[in-house]
């Protein structure tokens, strides 16, 4: 695909990060959207902005949780009345949680909604608009995977949850280009595996999971987690639980502030990658680093030492 102008777009996810900035940019090119999220007041303030930077393009938002397919079918109904259209050209399934780290210690629930957001979200939304790609005259489904769709881990930290999900993700992807190939030619399928990208997720993916805020961790979880931060050489042995909880305060906020790509460039890197027909779009040197060396050198993805524990999110 050449220009997105007088195209239609769905980007799931689009109240904040990367969906806001690939509607943002999408628009600033001529598409029209519809976009989809669970936090409406965020998904208000996507639409607010893309009315103002670009009025000319029509677009369109509802509330709608991926992980649930009758929320997907209805916003795919709404979306085909909505836009007047028997067709759409791209699907951005771009919303996505992080979640469910530990598969022996943690939570079942979170364990099964991170999952159901991350790649159940992804699988109704191509059942529901494949029809409409394959309608198009030039169709692009982009699904975003991760570095954790090729390497399950965070470097210390169990990821198992996310990791599971961001693997069908990229496996699917991969499996549909011969079926698209040989079904549908006209449409084309990419899996986008950002590395760490300046976003709100840690803070999105807390809210949506529940999570409390950090200075109202009991002092249970504290000790959880300093008992981790211990077992991976972090020197805070000494530290009082108030402390943990002003350090994880950070983390959390600070996921945002010290990427290193931007949300605006990772958007900017994955419309460049569509419009190239790239078939995978890894996002960020971080993301190009890691793939390498684990291609390099699979044996040891594994190994303690093979990343900083610190380094990748
Ligand atoms: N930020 C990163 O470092 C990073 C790295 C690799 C992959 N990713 C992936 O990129 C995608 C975008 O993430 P982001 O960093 O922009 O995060 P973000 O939190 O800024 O944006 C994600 C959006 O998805 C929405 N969302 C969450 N659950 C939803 C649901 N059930 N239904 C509909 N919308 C839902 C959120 O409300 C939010 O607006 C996600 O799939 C994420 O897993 C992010």
């Amino acid at each position: 695909m050449d220009s997105f102008e007088n195209k239609i777009a769905v980007v799931t996810g689009g109240g904040a990060g990367m969906g806001r900035e690939l509607v943002r940019q999408l628009a600033k090119e001529g598409c029209d959207i519809a976009l989809c999220d669970v936090m409406e007041e965020n998904m208000q303030e996507t639409v607010d902005i893309v009315s103002s930077e670009s009025p000319e393009v029509k677009i369109t938002s509802f509330k709608c949780d991926v992980s649930l397919e009758g929320d997907v079918f209805s916003f795919k109904d709404k979306v085909i009345e909505e836009h007047k259209t028997d067709h759409i050209n791209l699907l951005f399934n771009n919303a996505g949680i992080g979640g469910g780290g530990s598969f022996l210690q943690g939570d079942q629930e979170e364990w099964e909604k991170t999952f159901a957001i991350c790649w159940h979200g992804v699988y109704y939304c191509s059942r529901a608009f494949m029809p409409y790609l394959v309608a198009s005259t030039e169709g692009h489904i982009i699904n975003t995977s991760s570095v954790n769709g090729f390497w399950a881990s965070l470097g210390g930290f169990p990821h198992t949850s996310y990791s599971a999900a961001k693997f069908a993700v990229k496996g699917f992807t991969e499996a549909l280009i011969q079926d698209l190939r040989l079904n549908a030619p006209h449409v084309n399928a990419s899996v986008v595996m950002p590395g760490h990208i300046g976003t709100s997720i840690a803070l999105n993916s807390g809210k949506i999971l529940g999570h409390a805020d950090a200075e109202e961790l009991s002092d249970e979880e504290i000790e959880e987690m300093k008992k981790v931060w211990i077992s991976l050489g972090a020197p805070v042995h000494n530290y009082s639980n108030d402390q943990i909880r002003q350090m994880v305060k950070e983390r959390r906020e600070s996921f945002k502030t010290n990427a290193p790509t931007s949300a605006a460039q990772a958007a900017e890197i994955i419309l460049n990658g569509v419009k190239e027909k790239k078939w995978r779009i890894l996002v960020g040197d971080d993301a190009k680093n890691l793939d390498k060396k684990v291609r390099e050198n699979p044996e040891k993805a594994y190994d303690p030492d093979f990343v900083s524990p610190f380094s990748i999110e």
